[in-house]
């Protein structure tokens, strides 16, 4: 069916019977938006397969083309990307519109920082919503200027220094968009630009920095900080990328699987770094059957395909000290916390509350919505699980312009007596551009 892009798109998703087959998913986000934004910083041609062509990594070409970068889409699906080399990107003659994407907002606006051009960021309803405050900070003490709009929020201007000035940054925050924002700024800034880690986050930066040819080291401390060194005014030469599965789409079909009973799926190609992977860790303890089989190296991240079989699930406590191994996993894993047998208790999730959608909140209220029981806190959620019973279903689900909220809900209504109705799937088209044929080729009713 043809839909008019600017109207909602409703969905209803339906109980199903047992899931089967073999899921292929899109690249990882995360790897995607660097890759572009890597190669465009080398001199010469790099060749990225397995972009995730969805919107947000869409937005992040479209920003690097405005700067500069050369960035060609064969149709064998492979990405070839001239770069300008560290210190040439040019300025956007207009603003880069960054429309869903905090990812692409806060490493690009690293990357501007420490370039001698002007650039003007603005983004949809949810992106303007969102705090830019954890970046400027660090960036206005390397040097470049921000007028932004009330709250530290888009839109918002940003004058970069070039050279800018190296420094040692201590991240209040776990946020790996945050460490990468200032890591790509010191790429042009003389000297020593160190990011100090209390909490590990997502080490994509770290690894396809080095790959590039960056000069950077990573040292651990004992009580597990990691101090991360960059030298500046980088060289960076271009490089073949294969793109592995991204483990926060993996999600969906995995927790549909436990889900629905009598399901057997195999989901290929999912990225294994285990600074993503712990929603895996987390539904193995609560029960869940998900066995990896063929485990490999692709461009320097594990990766492996994963076998995941019905199960009866369990409540579960996680540590927030895992949160960011699992941090845009919250939406399903709480789907599935529903479905368990007891109480599941989610703490230290504050940071939730700033992402594409208020999580914590539009998850308390989808699922409350549809019949589970739900407490929400100030940091997370409490909730007592049917033990596997169906959900009795309803909505619809406000998904508020947040692509997971929409993914998450549509995995309950394949566990609900009556369905769950979705108000919008067009967020999906973020991440998951597939996702709607995926969830159908498995058995899926929407
Ligand atoms: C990302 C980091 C995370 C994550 C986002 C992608 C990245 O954000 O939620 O989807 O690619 O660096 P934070 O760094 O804000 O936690």
């Amino acid at each position: 069916m043809a839909h008019d892009a600017d109207l909602p798109q409703p969905m209803t998703f339906h109980a199903a019977p047992a899931l089967s087959g073999t899921a292929a998913i899109p690249g990882d986000k995360s790897i995607s938006h660097r890759s572009l934004m890597l190669s465009a910083l080398a001199v010469g041609e790099s060749r990225v397969e397995g972009l995730l062509e969805g919107e947000d990594v869409l937005a992040t070409a479209a920003a690097m083309r405005a700067m500069g970068a050369d960035i060609q889409h064969d149709a064998d699906g492979t990405w070839r990307i001239n770069g300008v080399g560290v210190g040439g990107l040019m300025q956007p003659a207009t603003a880069l519109d960054m429309g869903n994407s905090g990812t692409s907002t806060r490493l690009l606006m690293g990357l501007a920082s420490s370039h001698g051009i002007t650039a003007t960021f603005i983004g949809d309803a949810s992106l303007s919503k969102r705090p830019m405050g954890r970046v400027i900070d660090p960036l206005s003490q390397m040097g470049a200027e921000f007028t932004a709009s009330p709250g530290g929020r888009l839109p918002l201007t940003l004058r970069g220094l070039c050279p800018a000035v190296p420094i040692e940054y201590r991240l209040p925050v776990a946020s790996a968009q945050v460490k990468s924002a200032i890591l790509l700024a010191g790429l042009n800034a003389p000297g020593i630009t160190r990011v100090i880690e209390p909490v590990p986050t997502r080490d994509h930066s770290e690894r396809m920095l080095r790959g590039f040819g960056a000069d950077l080291s990573v040292d651990l401390e004992t009580d597990g900080t990691r101090i991360i060194s960059l030298t500046g005014e980088a060289e960076l030469s271009p490089q073949h990328i294969i793109v592995p599965g991204d483990p926060s789409s993996a999600a969906f079909p995995v927790v549909a699987a436990l889900l629905v009973p009598g399901s057997q799926v195999t989901i290929a190609n999912v990225g294994l770094n285990p600074t993503r992977a712990g929603l895996f860790d987390l539904l193995r303890e609560m029960g869940g059957s998900i066995d990896i089989i063929n485990a490999r190296d692709v461009g320097g991240e594990p990766v492996g395909d994963l076998v995941v079989t019905a199960s009866a699930l369990t409540g579960v406590e996680p540590d927030p000290a895992r949160a960011p191994s699992m941090i845009d996993e919250y939406p399903v894993a709480f789907i599935a916390a529903a479905l368990a047998s007891g109480r599941s208790i989610f703490r230290g999730l504050e940071e939730l509350r700033v992402k594409e959608s208020d999580r914590i909140s539009t998850m308390a209220e989808g699922l409350r919505l549809i019949g589970a029981r739900v407490e929400e806190l100030e940091d997370g959620l409490i909730i007592d699980g049917t033990g596997g019973d169906l959900l009795p279903g309803g909505g619809p689900i406000a998904t508020k312009l947040d692509h997971r909220i929409a993914m998450s809900f549509a995995i309950a209504g394949l566990v609900s007596k009556t369905g769950v109705e979705i108000d919008d799937m067009r967020p999906v088209a973020t991440s998951f551009p597939g996702f709607l044929s995926l969830f159908r080729s498995l058995g899926g009713v929407a």
